[in-house]
């Protein structure tokens, strides 16, 4: 059960957006949460606090009080900023073909705002799943500093990778980045504490076609230079 190759586990992990409607045992998210707690972090700080949430009202309450706030024209309720204000190239050329490629393969035409609305959406029914880790970090230590925001994002991979080791799908959320303040208040978090995102986990709707989807990466030579 816990023999994958970490290469494999690396290369076989991709976002899963629809999953089939079976809780995740207690000691399996135990498990994951054990494997992601080795995550390296800045002076060994650990700064990621957890709130793995499986009560199914709890999900739906999270779910129902973002979309009725974007629904009323709410505008983003954030801690943290995650995706970047000016789009430049060619990272933003990426984000539209992957964007594009995904309605394309669900048979979304490109003008249909009120579908691909919809498919947003499933974000915040947690894609079928019954389990969400969502990921907090005491506002404190993002005073003024960036290091545990790197730790955190070691920590969402150490999850996902994890959660590929026990045969589960996974998919990170910064959809939930957007309305952290929102999940704060209804989670009734304590006050120090920011969302900083979320990873949905569960067990893979593998006849579903959305989960098919691979959006391709750049050749690694475009992304790296080798200073031999
Ligand atoms: C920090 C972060 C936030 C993301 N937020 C979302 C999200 O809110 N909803 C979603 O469907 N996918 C989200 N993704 C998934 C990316 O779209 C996906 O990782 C990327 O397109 C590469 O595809 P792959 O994960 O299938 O390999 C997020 C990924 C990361 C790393």
């Amino acid at each position: 059960m816990e023999s994958i190759n970490v290469i494999d586990a690396i290369k076989g992990r991709s976002s899963t957006r629809k999953f089939l409607d079976k809780p995740v045992p207690k000691e399996i998210q135990e498990k994951i949460l054990e494997a992601a707690a080795m995550t390296p972090s800045g002076a060994n700080m650990q700064p990621w606090i957890v709130y793995a949430v499986s009560n199914k009202e709890m999900l739906t309450k999270i779910g129902d009080a973002i979309i009725a706030h974007i629904e009323a024209g709410g505008d983003v309720d954030q801690f943290i900023q995650y995706y970047p204000v000016n789009w430049i190239n060619p990272y933003k050329k990426r984000r539209i073909v992957t964007g594009a490629g995904l309605y394309k393969l669900m048979g979304v035409d490109r003008h249909d705002d009120e579908t691909r609305q919809q498919m947003w959406f499933d974000n915040y029914r947690w894609f079928g799943s019954q389990t969400v880790f969502f990921v907090f970090m005491e506002k404190e230590l993002i005073n003024g500093a960036q290091g545990p925001l790197i730790d955190s994002g070691a920590y969402m991979q150490n999850l996902m990778l994890a959660a590929e080791g026990y045969g589960l799908g996974s998919c990170p959320q910064g959809s939930t980045t957007e309305y952290g303040k929102i999940i704060a208040r209804v989670l009734d978090v304590p006050e120090n504490l920011a969302l900083l995102y979320s990873v949905v986990i569960g067990y893979e709707d593998k006849e579903a076609k959305i989960n098919t989807y691979q959006p391709a990466r750049v050749p690694m030579n475009d992304t790296v230079t080798f200073v031999e």
